[in-house]
């Protein structure tokens, strides 16, 4: 292997990076301060990062269309906007409807207590959906930011999830009576802006996609910080939704542990775990965009955005050659057969055999207790590509 040139190490259509709007977008609005940052052009945004080597934009409905607009505003937003994607050959490979900054969406969309409210939010879906199959996006993602609780008695989880449920069928069917070729995308969070969000994590949206009408329909769009804000192991639960096949999209970020929604750069944060998780999106059959949420911190001004968008997909790049000269490197190999890796792909019963023949067969469990996985090897070697020193 020759070595890495780092300095020549920059992103290309190829890498299939895309960003959301609202990332280099953000004011810097946050609970304690108002906006540091000033209103950032759609059209611009999409030039911006077409020169810093992105493929991809991804937007709520708002942050292209202000809300409430007419159709002739509506038209008069979107015409630039497009311009500039026809300009640069950016595409939309994902698009998605706010359902929380309003304050009609005080206590969520879909889950609203308030019928009235519950209806607007799929009206206002059933607009973006039609829009996002204009566009050519094939992913439509579904954050639940305002769908859960601060208190008990508030939100009925049972009755709110019946609802969920039938807005998720009510756009399943919408879109296959269309012929639309798109598919809708659940971002689970914990918490924030509610104290606690439904759906809350990888595990429950999966389980709660079981129970759809139109399951194929509606995968996952998990986000780094959100699964590590609950603790979580970001990879391995990349690992479990491209398990069952719902991997459709993916929010890179940066996160250290479980605190508020930090939204750094991809590759800030758990660095770490972000070598693992470009390891599982490289290496584990994920094939969408490279798609980073992040939120530039509020000390920056409009060149630090910049500088913190290019800075994700450096990042993300710099991990890939570190991941690929790990999974090359002979010591690893060699290693990963001592820790016996290779053996867990092996099902635990041959298909010729009986579990009487099972039953039957000698083993000294003394012996097999005395016997190292030879784990620490194996990792010390990942730690030591991660930290340049291999
Ligand atoms: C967050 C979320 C949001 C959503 C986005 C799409 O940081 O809490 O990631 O950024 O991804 O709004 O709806
Ligand atoms: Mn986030
Ligand atoms: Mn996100």
């Amino acid at each position: 292997m020759t070595a890495t040139d780092w300095g020549s190490l920059l992103p290309t259509r190829d890498d299939r990076f895309s960003f959301g709007l609202w990332t280099v977008g953000w004011q810097g609005v946050d609970v304690f301060g108002g906006a540091i940052r000033p209103p950032l052009d759609p059209a611009e945004a999409v030039h911006r990062l077409s020169d810093l080597g992105a493929y991809g934009v991804t937007f709520h409905d708002d942050d292209v269309i202000p809300f409430g607009s007419s159709a002739s505003e509506r038209l008069a937003r979107l015409t630039p906007f497009r311009k500039a994607l026809e300009e640069t050959g950016l595409v939309v490979p994902m698009v998605t409807t706010n359902l929380f900054s309003h304050p009609v969406f005080r206590d969520g969309g879909f889950t609203n207590n308030d019928r009235d409210v519950r209806r607007f939010a799929i009206r206002k879906t059933l607009d973006q959906v039609d829009l996002a199959a204009e566009l050519g996006a094939k992913v439509f993602v579904a954050w639940g930011g305002r769908e859960g609780a601060e208190s008990g008695a508030a939100k009925d989880v049972k009755a709110a999830l019946d609802r969920y449920r039938e807005a998720f069928d009510l756009l399943g069917d919408y879109v296959l009576d269309q012929g639309y070729d798109l598919r809708f995308a659940i971002e689970p969070k914990p918490n924030e802006p509610r104290g606690d969000i439904l759906l809350p994590t990888i595990g429950h949206a999966l389980a709660f996609i079981n129970e759809l009408a139109h399951p194929e329909l509606v995968g996952l769009n998990p986000e780094t910080g959100h699964e590590e804000m609950a603790g979580l192991n970001y990879a391995h639960g990349l690992a479990q939704a491209l398990w069952h096949g719902k991997l459709f999209h993916i929010d890179l970020n940066g996160q250290t542990g479980p605190r508020y929604d930090q939204d750094f750069r991809f590759g800030a944060g758990n660095a770490r775990g972000a070598f693992w998780t470009v390891d599982i999106v490289e290496n584990g059959g994920y094939e969408g965009p490279r798609h980073f949420d992040f939120k530039p911190p509020r000390t920056e001004d409009m060149d630090g955005v910049w500088a913190s968008a290019a800075g994700c997909m450096r990042n993300y790049l710099v991990l890939r050659e570190k991941v690929r000269a790990f999974r090359a490197d002979p010591e690893v190999q060699a290693a990963l057969a001592a820790a016996r890796v290779d053996q867990l792909a092996v099902p635990t019963v041959d298909p010729a055999e009986t579990l009487a023949d099972l039953r039957a067969e000698e083993f000294d469990p003394v012996e097999a207790g005395r016997r190292g996985m030879a784990f620490e090897h194996l990792d010390q070697l990942a730690l030591e590509h991660l930290y340049g020193v291999r």
